[in-house]
């Protein structure tokens, strides 16, 4: 088994989307019928491989060979959706998320009137779960690009991937479709704002009340602070829009420095599990819950990180 996982490790490594004729022979051969109780990366790898059928060798981009950027002005709002939020194989990653924000919202009662969702993205998936538990949503990002796209989702042009808001829908059980949820989600978004959490007012001069009962923020900081101490003050930036005692979901990504965004390499912030606790002390959040999700049970690609960490703090 080890040399299974090793090979897997490898592929992670280097961004091999399919697998190659070694990988092939190698499970033909290897890999056992019964596969249900081995660990979870063989499991998914099972998955992925009955899903995409097993191909030739094909060529590979290493994140080494991929081109340096600062700008985000190449952080491409398609790309993203289709490789790390909508695809089979994003969803099937983005999987644990989905629960984690399912199980914050469900199990410990995250529920308030107005929720600020801080570098958004292009996707709503960190939302679903928040919209039964809410009455207005604010959306925000960085790029124009991005704010953008989820102009253009609220106007109803374009939708969001239906196979992740069905996820989040299995998991809470019902009978709403996932059109009926992305309609429901659009009338509780009130604004799709700009943000800097670099800056000590990162909703500028928005003129509407700057403060929220909830605040979610998935992979966002982590890109534009590069230092513990930046980080350290992007919190406290965010923390001056949230109410006392209200919450705050953080995910991070924990020790690397680099994610991809289409053929462009981006650098990020490297940061361990106890800076991250520490740095929450330190910005006047308490950690109420929290959860460690290692790569190798939760294959991703497009970045160099070993670990995803989810919490739920408050203010
Ligand atoms: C990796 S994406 C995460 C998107 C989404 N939240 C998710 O979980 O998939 C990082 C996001 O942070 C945004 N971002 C980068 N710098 C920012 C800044 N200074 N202030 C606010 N958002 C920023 C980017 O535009 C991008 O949408």
């Amino acid at each position: 088994m080890d040399s299974v996982t090793n090979l897997f490790m490898v592929r992670s490594k280097t961004n091999v989307f399919r697998p190659t004729e070694q990988m092939r022979t190698f499970l033909d051969k290897h890999l056992p019928r019964d596969i249900s109780n081995i660990h979870p990366y063989i499991s998914r790898v099972k998955n992925y491989v009955s899903k995409v059928g097993l191909r030739g060798p094909e060529e590979t981009t290493t994140m080494e060979q991929l081109k340096e950027a600062s700008d985000l002005k190449n952080f491409d709002p398609e790309w993203y959706m289709q490789n790390v939020i909508a695809s089979d194989e994003a969803a099937y990653n983005m999987r644990f998320d989905f629960d984690v924000l399912h199980k914050f919202f469900n199990e410990y009662d995250v529920c308030g009137k107005r929720l600020l969702d801080v570098g958004t993205g292009p996707t709503i998936h960190t939302v679903i779960s928040a919209s039964s538990h809410v009455d207005e949503i604010f959306l925000s990002d960085y790029t124009p690009q991005n704010l953008h796209y989820l102009e253009k989702w609220h106007k109803g042009e374009i939708s969001q991937p239906a196979n992740v808001i069905e996820y989040v829908l299995s998991l809470e059980g019902g009978t709403r479709t996932a059109s009926e949820v992305e309609s429901e989600i659009r009338k509780k978004v009130q604004g799709i704002l700009p943000i800097d959490v670099t800056s000590a007012q990162p909703l500028g001069n928005f003129n509407g009340d700057t403060q929220f009962d909830i605040i979610v923020s998935s992979y966002c900081i982590g890109t534009a602070a590069f230092t513990v101490e930046e980080y350290r003050k992007c919190l406290e930036n965010i923390s001056s829009l949230l109410k006392k005692g209200g919450y705050l979901i953080l995910f991070v990504c924990l020790n690397g420095d680099s994610y991809q965004m289409g053929d462009y390499r981006y650098r990020a912030l490297s940061i361990t599990k106890e800076e991250i606790q520490s740095t929450l002390y330190k910005a006047g959040f308490d950690i109420k819950v929290s959860f460690e999700i290692k790569e190798t049970d939760y294959d991703a690609i497009h970045h160099s990180f070993d670990s995803y960490y989810y919490m739920l703090a408050t203010k």
